[in-house]
């Protein structure tokens, strides 16, 4: 017999038909004459009933039927008597797959913190919140996929390996296959790269841009959707060493559509979440947090404020000057922490925020430059709770100005030649963006820590599973 999903199953208004369900055991319950076995599959933050008689099973067999174990489960479906379920199963017959050892298997029942179960990360997608998370990430990826699909984009894969430090921070994963343990080293004391697999020094990459770039000044427009990576110490609720960026790069844009794309573009996968993973929501909603509903749709519903990094700093020291408090101090200059961007979007504007024109010293050499000779046309999407969930720009797109501000920079020539000449060769107006895939995640499951918004993290000393 064909297995039905349970988030079908539940659907059904078959009542008397005969369905194959199987599933991993949430609960198993009951008196002397009957038990309750809820089942569920992951097709659904919901779980089936199962009806086993004891008559007809026996104790014995019953027995090993708990927590964690896994089932196959053949029966009629019925409409169900108890409260907050419309359907049930009533077992003919019941296959154990699995069992799970109570005094062994770490899920029992409810209410584990979420610190425990990061690290049993190999088990926790079987818990309601992980598997409504994980539901949504996909819900998401979908979302996004099809958002630049109607749009005419092209998906456009780059590289991860690669031998460019797109984002000139030096916070980069080195690929290696040389011996480390017998270096060879020349005189100078440097290692000789031409001997390593790539012959080259080579590293994961931290952004699929310069090579989005190339595939926009071609294409038109484009996105990329994968891992990047980022050795980055940081250890705050919001980084990763692995993470997924989507990154779009559009031909002939400006900095004015690149930020009308971007707030398009999280509107779209949020009323996506509202509309298709109501039960989701509701679930994290009621459990983690009772005003996420009504911070997605204040998102969806509302325009975000643009202004400049100028004119934020200014709102910044006006807020020091009547007496806010911030850990790190305020200037013209300064990057923003977390703080700041917290402040402008969650105190000041009450709403999302596009903050543009940043001095050109805290941004990449890639960025357009202002005539101010002082400012670059980057563009910053604030979040509440979240800070920086989108940072872009409009590109350089003259050939000296780029060339010029590589090198004051410390961005080696031999590194970006190929980036450089799409400058010499046709060269046109462009912009794109990168959106923290799990900052998105944040943001739609509101829950509060990026290692429980990723199946497996990546973190300074965590790389199990
Ligand atoms: O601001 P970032 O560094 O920009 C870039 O990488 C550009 N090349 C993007 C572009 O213009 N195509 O990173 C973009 C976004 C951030 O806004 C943030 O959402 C996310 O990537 N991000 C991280 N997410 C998780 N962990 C980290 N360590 C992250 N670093 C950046
Ligand atoms: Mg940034």
């Amino acid at each position: 017999m064909e297995r039905t999903v349970i988030a079908d199953a539940l659907k059904s208004t078959a009542f008397g038909a005969k369905m194959n369900v199987k599933g991993w055991v949430r609960t198993r319950r009951g008196n002397k004459n009957v038990s309750f076995i809820a089942l569920n599959d992951g097709s659904t933050i919901k779980n089936i009933q199962i009806v086993a008689d004891i008559a007809k099973f026996g104790e014995d067999f019953l027995k090993p039927i708990t927590t964690g174990a896994c089932i196959s489960v053949i029966g009629t479906l019925v409409e169900s008597m108890g409260k907050g379920q419309s359907v049930e199963i009533q077992a003919d017959e019941i296959e154990i797959y699995g069992t799970a050892d109570p005094d062994a298997y770490p899920l029992q029942k409810k209410g584990h913190s979420l610190e425990y179960l990061r690290e049993i990360a190999y088990l926790r997608p079987r818990t309601n919140t992980f598997g409504a998370v994980f539901r949504m990430r996909h819900h998401m990826a979908m979302a996004i996929h099809t958002f630049f699909h109607e749009r005419g984009f092209f998906y456009f894969h780059t590289p991860l390996i690669t031998a460019s430090d797109c984002e000139g921070a030096g916070q980069m994963f080195q690929v290696t296959t040389l011996n480390l343990y017998d270096l060879k080293k020349d005189e100078n004391g440097s290692i000789d790269y031409s001997r390593d697999f790539f012959g080259k020094q080579a590293s994961l990459t931290v952004s699929g841009q310069l090579e989005g770039e190339l595939g926009a000044l071609s294409l038109g427009k484009i996105y990329t959707f994968g891992p990047t990576f980022r050795a980055e110490n940081s250890n705050t609720p919001r980084h990763l060493s692995e993470f997924w960026m989507i990154e779009p790069e559009v031909a002939f844009n400006r900095i004015e559509e690149n930020m009308q794309l971007a707030q398009e573009f999280i509107q779209y996968c949020v009323r996506w979440a509202l509309e298709k993973c109501q039960d989701d929501l509701a679930f994290l909603c009621e459990m983690y947090d009772n005003e996420l509903i009504d911070r997605l749709k204040f998102v969806v519903n509302n325009d975000f404020q643009r202004l400049t990094y100028t004119e934020g700093i200014r709102i910044l020291e006006e807020a020091v000057a009547n007496g806010r408090k911030f850990e790190f101090p305020v200037g013209w200059g300064t990057d923003l922490q977390s703080e700041h961007e917290r402040y402008l979007v969650e105190e000041h504007f009450k709403k999302p925020v596009i903050l543009t024109d940043y001095p050109k010293e805290i941004k990449s050499f890639y960025m357009k430059q202002n005539d101010d000779g002082k400012t670059v046309r980057a563009m910053d999407v604030l979040f509440p709770k979240i800070g920086e969930i989108i940072g872009g720009s409009e590109r350089e797109e003259n050939y000296d100005k780029l060339k010029t501000r590589a090198a004051e920079m410390g961005v080696p020539d031999k590194d970006i030649w190929w980036y450089l000449d799409t400058r010499r060769f046709g060269t046109a107006p462009h912009a794109g963006f990168g959106l923290g895939f799990e900052r998105l995640m944040l943001f739609v499951t509101g829950m509060s820590n990026i290692r429980d918004v990723i199946p497996f993290p990546r973190t300074p000393n965590n790389a199990d599973f």
